[in-house]
């Protein structure tokens, strides 16, 4: 018995130091406290930062069930912990945001560690295919995020 309890405490452990329990969704509007500059250019030429008025557009003419579907490539991190829900309870979540590419950053905005936060060229392209066809992706290899992130 004792070491049953050994071991659920060392997994509690892991769980807690390694971040895994932390990393949460907090919205774009949070990074632009120190990101002032990637913020606005994001805001002003990405099309990423209105991708829910394309779905919203079409809302009254799809099931639920359909319109769903739209929520996995034109928001952030639906189905995921801490992602977006409905336009009602995660609001800060309805476009695709910076944590679209650079992942969830509660456990980054806490720390300003750059470690905490998903920061390469090559660690970021690999998510691009999540959302856009292969061929789009390949067609992307000039400098991709000036146009996906505009920064
Ligand atoms: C409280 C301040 C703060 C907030 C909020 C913040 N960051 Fe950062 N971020 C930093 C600091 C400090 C660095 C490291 C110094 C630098 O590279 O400018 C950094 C670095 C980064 C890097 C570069 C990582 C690397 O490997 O070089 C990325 C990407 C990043 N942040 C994304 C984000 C995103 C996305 C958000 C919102 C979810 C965010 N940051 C919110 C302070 C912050
Ligand atoms: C697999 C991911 C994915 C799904 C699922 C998806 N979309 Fe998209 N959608 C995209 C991408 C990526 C683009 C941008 C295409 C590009 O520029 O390469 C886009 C573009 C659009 C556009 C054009 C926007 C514009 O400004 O021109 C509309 C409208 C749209 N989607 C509506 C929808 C609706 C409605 C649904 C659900 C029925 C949906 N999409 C589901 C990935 C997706
Ligand atoms: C379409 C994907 C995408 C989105 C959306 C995006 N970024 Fe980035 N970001 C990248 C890529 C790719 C890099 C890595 C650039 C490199 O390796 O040279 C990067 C790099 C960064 C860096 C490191 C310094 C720099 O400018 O190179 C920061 C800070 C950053 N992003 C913040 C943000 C913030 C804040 C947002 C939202 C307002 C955001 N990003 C949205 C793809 C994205
Ligand atoms: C969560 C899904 C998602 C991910 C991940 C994603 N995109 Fe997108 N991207 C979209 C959607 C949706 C649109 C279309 C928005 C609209 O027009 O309403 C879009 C638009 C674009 C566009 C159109 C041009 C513009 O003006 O904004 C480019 C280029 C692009 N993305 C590049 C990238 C790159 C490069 C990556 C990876 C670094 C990436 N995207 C990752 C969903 C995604």
């Amino acid at each position: 018995m004792l070491r049953f309890w050994l071991f659920l405490g060392l997994c509690f452990w892991i769980f807690t130091t390694s971040g895994w329990a932390a990393k949460r969704y907090v919205g774009s509007q949070v990074c632009a406290d120190c990101h002032a500059e990637e913020y606005q250019s994001y805001q002003k030429y990405a099309k990423k930062a209105h991708s829910f008025a394309a779905v919203k557009k079409m809302s009254d003419h799809l099931a639920p069930a359909e319109l769903r579907r739209c929520y996995r490539c034109h928001t952030t991190g639906y189905g995921e912990p801490g992602g977006f829900v409905d336009e009602k309870t995660t609001p800060a979540l309805k476009n695709v945001g910076c944590e679209a590419c650079h992942g969830p950053g509660s456990a980054h905005v806490e720390s300003e560690d750059p470690k905490d936060i998903r920061g390469t060229g090559e660690q970021i392209r690999k998510v691009c295919v999540r959302c856009h066809t292969k061929e789009r992706v390949e067609a992307f290899r000039f400098r991709p995020l000036l146009y996906g992130g505009a920064h």
